[in-house]
């Protein structure tokens, strides 16, 4: 699996070009972009790019591999963006933060005038929500009258935990990973919980990544949204 990860990674680290601002995405998957980058700028192959992280996982890494980073700031608009994804239907639509680092993700997604994910075929899915539970940060006042509504939408709502603790997100608040299961309309779920206060973001990508690399047994293949 993590040879597929590599594979995709590194194909989409490619596209990254002298003088780009580039966000870095986070994840198992995304990392291995980040380190072919870094490599590609020792060797010379890249120069003058600036990156923005994607979280505070991915700032370090990059920080320690080296790459020239953006603070909290996106001045100017990103060129590229290469992301992971927990889930990727067939019209590219997402579902992410499996990380817990949906907010930032989207922040830069939406910032850039090209995302490209990364991800094994294993992520390919009919429809989102079949294999993976929709993650969404809410704050933690008042987060269990947002679990009752997400439960009203129909979903099984979970609070993500790191050990015995409740998972913290890069901005200090919750997720609730939400199975909804197979989702008929993901336009339609996304709006509900945009409206909803004390929701802070949600995993639905949705109309966001122009393209996808995926890695499988037959190598790397490229998709593009039609
Ligand atoms: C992080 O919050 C996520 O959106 C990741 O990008 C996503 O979970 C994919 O991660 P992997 O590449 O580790 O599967």
């Amino acid at each position: 699996m993590d040879d597929l990860k590599k594979q995709a990674g590194e194909t989409a680290a490619a596209l990254v070009e002298s003088g780009m601002v580039v966000g870095l995405g986070t994840g198992s998957t995304a990392i291995f972009a980040t380190r072919r980058i870094a490599e590609r700028l020792r060797t010379g192959d890249l120069r003058d790019i600036v990156a923005i992280a994607t979280s505070r996982a991915t700032d370090a890494a990059a920080r320690e591999l080296g790459i020239p980073l953006l603070a909290d700031e996106i001045p100017t608009d990103v060129n590229l963006t290469i992301d992971g994804a927990d889930e990727v239907d067939p019209a590219l639509n997402l579902i992410k933060g499996g990380g817990g680092a949906l907010l930032r993700e989207k922040i830069v997604a939406q910032a850039s005038a090209r995302m490209v994910v990364v991800a094994d075929d294993s992520k390919l899915s009919p429809r989102l929500g079949t294999n993976w539970a929709l993650p969404i940060e809410v704050i933690e006042f008042g987060w269990k009258s947002q679990a009752r509504f997400l439960e009203s939408l129909g979903a099984t709502v979970t609070r993500r935990k790191a050990g015995a603790e409740p998972f913290r997100t890069d901005s200090g608040n919750i997720i609730l990973d939400c199975n909804f299961g197979p989702i008929l309309d993901p336009h339609g779920l996304a709006q509900k919980l945009s409206e909803r206060t004390g929701i802070v973001e949600h995993g639905l990508f949705l109309g966001i990544a122009q393209e996808v690399f995926v890695a499988g047994a037959n190598g790397v293949r490229h998709l593009r949204r039609q």
